[in-house]
Parts: structure tokens; C-alpha cells; sequence
């Protein structure tokens, strides 16, 4: 595709304005925004009134727009307007990870169907360049593992509630406030939007398309004064990790808050920066870092897209169609610190392993190795919260506190 492509955008919101600002900075580029479809007749827009329809045929019937950037809020609008463009014969870029993680396969199937192409690198960790790397530059090496960082707003307020002591209410209205969260921020919060971002990635490390559902994710909206009290005094911080690996012949993957000691990769990836830790049979650990949310970092990627298709690019998706896939499974044992205000919400019994556990002073917690399905059944119950803690000696851990239980 030599052409200026003509783009036709859905929704001007943090992204889609983002994504305006960068295609006007950029030179080297050569598209050009045609259209812009919104919602909302009565928001008052930065650009002339001209731009703007309210009909999404506008664009989908438009045979001169050659490519459809899908930039909506809507999960399921985003997909019939991302079916109706391939359908159209228009390539499509989006930066949807609801959308994406839940019609994956069926965007698959749509891409070689109407032989288009449907990017999307700004739907996983933001600004960096994660899927394009999977599909290309780790087409040969066996990827072991893929974890990570893959939410801004959360990283945003566990480096606010740490660093600022700010209180958890405070630290998310200021992810809120600079268009980072989610416009229903339990999406974020609970683990839902990086488990989307981890289903998507999943897809390109390792060629296994995995429902949404399939995958369990817990949140940070019950972390506890005494999980941030435990971590301060033991040198760790608390991160909100997405990572599936292989094990024993199959996938396991999860999002949970996870204990970080101060000298580990993710440690210092503050604010709404996202990392992302690839570990390869033969390159061994590799990080990316880089801004997950906000206009601009998102807006570059979405540009980073339509760039590429000036160039014809498509994902190959190389891992899926290799055939060798192994199957994906939530069944592990997880490493555990379990806090809980009423006595008797967490027996060792639960556990399958128990290392050992502190009661006192109103506080309690319990560490050892519990199964993955268990452990999400336990952090449903209205006074517990869990931190996994897989690179810790948790019995170590537990011998300090019984230090300060006694000077207590
Ligand atoms: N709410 C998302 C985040 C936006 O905080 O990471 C970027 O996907």
C-alpha cells in the first residue's frame, strides 16, 4: 500500500485525541484522518464541525477510507464496527482489549476471510512495543514465560498509596483524572483489563487463543494496611502482575497482586508505566518499559499501526498456525500471603501447603501454597486479601513477624 491512507476514526475520547495530535507531529507517516465518528451530539469537539458524523455508514460505506481505527469506549459496538470494516474491505487498527480478548479467535478467522488486517499493539501495555515483537523477533526463540506490569491506573496507585501514603480513594480519582483508568474503573482495579491485555498476549507468545473467563484474575481493591505494613517492613512492594508461563505440558496464567522484592525487575516501574518480562529458552529475561496509559504513549501506538499498514503488515499469528500449542489451565499451586480481620475466614486447611501464619493485635494472615482455583474462592470473601509471594521464602517472612510480635 503506497497511497496516503485515508482513516476513518470511531470515538475521540483520551485516545482517539491522542491519536490526532501524534499523526499531526509526525511527518514520516502518510495517512490522514477523513472522518470521525462520536456518540455524543452535544460534547463540544476541538476540531471543525465538518470532521465529525453521528452515522457510523458515514465511514463504513466511504469506499475512498482505507483503514478504520476503532477508538470506542463500547465493547460490543467496537466488534460490529470492526466486523463491518473488514467486511468493507478496509484494514482495521484498534486498540480495544475487551473487544480483542473476547472475539480473538473470531478476529482470526475474519482477518484471513476477508484477507485484511486488524492491528492492535496499543491494546496491550500502551506504548510498548509488545505484539509486534512476539510475532517477529521471538518467532524463533521459545518463549518460557510472560509476565508483567499490564496496567497503568493500578501501578499508578500502588506507587501513589507506597511512595505518597496517599489513601487508596485519593490515588485512584488521580488515575481517573489523567484518563488512565477505565471508564468503569473496576474494570481496572479487579484485574479485569490487564487479564484482556494477558489474553491477547497469550495469544501471540504462545499461539493459544484462551477465553477471557478461562483465565482467574484478582484485583487490588482489598489490599489491606496490613499487607502494605508487611510489605514496607520486609523491603517489598506490592505490583499488580499478569504472567502465564508453560508448565507441564500446558499454559497457566493468572492476574494478581504479587509481593516484589526491592532488587526484582518490576520493582521500580512506577506511576502508570508498564513493563513487560520475557523470559526465552535461549535469550533468557528481556524487560520492556514504557507508558501502559494516557493520550499520547496510546496515541503512538495506534499511529505505530497505521504506519505499519502503509507497509502491508499483518500478524501472522506464526505460533497459532505452527499447530504445536499446548493447552491453557488454571490449575497450580500459587505461593500465598492471606490477610483477614475475622478469626476463622482462613484455616491451614485451606491451603495445601501451610507454612505458617501471625494472629494478633486485630491483625492476621496465613502464607503457604494454595491452589489457584481456591485461592480465587478465598479472595471473595469480604475481609480477605491476597498477595502472591512466588520468590520468597515465606517461612523467612513469617519469623519476622513473630520477631515483632514479641517486641510488640
Ligand atoms: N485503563 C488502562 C490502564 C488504560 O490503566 O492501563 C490503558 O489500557
Amino acid at each position: 500500500m503506497k497511497k496516503k491512507l485515508k482513516i476513518g476514526l470511531f470515538g475521540f475520547g483520551v485516545v482517539g485525541q491522542g491519536l490526532y495530535h501524534v499523526l499531526n507531529e509526525t511527518h514520516g507517516v502518510k495517512a490522514e484522518i477523513a472522518r470521525i465518528c462520536v456518540k455524543n451530539r452535544e460534547k463540544k469537539r476541538s476540531l471543525p464541525a465538518g470532521i465529525f458524523t453521528y452515522e457510523a455508514a458515514d465511514i463504513l460505506n466511504d469506499p475512498a477510507i482505507d483503514v478504520v481505527v476503532e477508538l470506542i469506549d463500547d465493547a460490543k459496538a467496537a466488534f460490529q464496527i470492526v466486523k463491518s470494516a473488514l467486511e468493507k474491505g478496509k484494514h482495521v487498527v484498534t486498540a480495544n482489549k475487551k473487544m480483542l480478548a473476547e472475539n480473538l479467535s473470531e478476529i482470526y478467522e475474519l482477518q484471513q476471510t476477508h484477507n485484511r488486517s486488524v492491528l492492535y499493539e496499543g491494546s496491550v501495555c500502551g506504548s510498548i512495543p509488545i505484539l509486534r515483537n512476539l510475532e517477529e523477533y521471538y518467532d524463533n526463540d521459545l518463549i518460557t514465560s510472560i509476565e508483567g506490569i499490564f496496567n497503568g491506573s493500578t501501578n499508578y496507585i500502588l506507587t501513589k498509596v507506597f511512595e505518597e501514603r496517599k489513601s487508596y480513594g485519593d490515588a485512584l480519582k488521580g488515575a481517573q483524572e489523567l484518563g488512565f483508568a477505565e471508564s468503569d474503573p473496576s474494570l481496572d482495579v479487579k484485574g479485569f483489563d490487564p487479564k484482556f491485555k494477558l489474553t491477547i498476549a497469550i495469544a501471540h507468545t504462545f499461539g493459544v487463543f484462551v477465553k477471557p473467563e478461562e483465565i482467574i484474575n484478582i484485583g487490588i481493591d482489598k489490599i489491606s494496611a496490613v499487607d502494605l505494613k508487611y510489605a514496607r517492613e520486609n523491603n517489598l512492594t506490592i505490583k499488580l502482575v499478569a504472567r502465564a508461563y508453560k508448565l507441564d505440558g500446558k499454559i497457566v496464567g493468572w492476574v494478581a497482586p504479587q509481593f516484589i522484592p526491592a532488587d526484582h525487575m518490576l520493582a521500580n516501574v512506577r506511576n502508570e508505566y508498564n513493563a513487560v518480562l520475557v523470559q526465552g529458552a535461549f535469550a533468557e529475561k528481556q524487560v520492556f518499559i514504557g507508558k501502559g496509559a494516557g493520550s499520547y504513549p496510546t496515541g503512538s501506538a495506534v499511529l505505530s499501526d497505521i504506519s505499519a499498514l502503509t507497509f502491508d503488515y499483518r500478524y501472522e499469528y506464526k505460533k497459532f498456525t505452527q499447530g504445536d500449542a499446548l493447552p491453557f489451565s488454571s490449575d497450580v499451586l500459587v505461593d500465598v500471603v492471606i490477610s483477614f480481620t475475622h478469626k476463622d475466614s482462613i484455616l491451614p486447611a485451606d491451603f495445601e501447603s501451610f507454612k505458617g501464619g501471625y494472629q494478633g493485635h486485630g491483625l492476621q494472615y496465613m502464607t503457604g501454597s494454595v491452589s489457584l482455583v481456591k485461592l480465587k474462592e478465598l479472595s471473595q470473601r469480604n475481609d480477605v486479601s491476597v498477595i502472591l509471594a512466588p520468590e520468597l521464602n515465606l517461612s523467612s517472612i513469617q519469623k519476622v513477624e513473630e520477631k515483632e510480635l514479641l517486641s510488640a
